[in-house]
């Protein structure tokens, strides 16, 4: 049974949580939604980090599914982003949950696992225009303008043991 990952990421956290999921659960093909050329997996992980409140549009283009590549396939949805939690900002819901239900209405099935986990932000790798999104983001979500690395291996773990889990209740391994 193969498993195959797939992500999006802009300054390297989901990356890093892709390449975790992969050395975790042995598995052989990790892509960058960029360099996609095939899907190939029985199972299929995509993760995506959250920008200005939605995951990336070709990992949503991807779980759409046009093509019907996912459609005999089993798949496990992530996200990485800073507001983990659900909640009301201007009557208007928001966070990891909200980002995470996004990508599983364009799925339009039940995944077989989903996790929302912690990102990274270093700012001052950032350039003057997304310095000044992420000063938004901030504002509106009354967050301090920090530095942050909540990125963690306790998380990838729980994620792994839940896709692991799901397999062998269905047979994959
Ligand atoms: C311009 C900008 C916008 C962001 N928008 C959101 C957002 O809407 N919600 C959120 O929870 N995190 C947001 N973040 C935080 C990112 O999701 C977080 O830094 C994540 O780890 C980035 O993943 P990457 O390192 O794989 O690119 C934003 C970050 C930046 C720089």
């Amino acid at each position: 049974m193969s498993v195959q990952i797939v992500y999006y990421s802009r300054h390297g956290s989901t990356r890093d949580i892709a390449h975790s999921i992969a050395k975790k659960m042995d598995v052989e093909t990790t892509s960058d939604i960029k360099e996609l050329k095939e899907i190939s997996g029985d199972v299929l992980i995509v993760g995506s980090a959250i920008y200005g409140e939605v995951p990336h549009v070709e990992i949503m283009h991807l779980l759409k599914d046009s093509g019907k590549r996912l459609e005999d396939k089993q798949v496990a949805l992530f996200v990485v982003c800073l507001a983990k939690e659900n909640k009301k900002i201007a009557g208007e819901e928001t966070g990891g949950p909200i980002y995470l239900r996004k990508m599983e209405k364009a799925l339009g099935k039940v995944p077989m696992a989903s996790k929302v986990f912690g990102g990274r932000l270093i700012t001052n790798k950032m350039g003057k225009q997304e310095r000044k999104r992420i000063e938004a983001f901030y504002r509106k979500h009354g967050m301090p303008l920090v530095d942050v690395d909540t990125v963690s291996e306790r998380e990838v773990d729980e994620f792994v043991q839940e896709i692991k889990v799901k397999m062998a209740f269905r047979g994959l391994i």
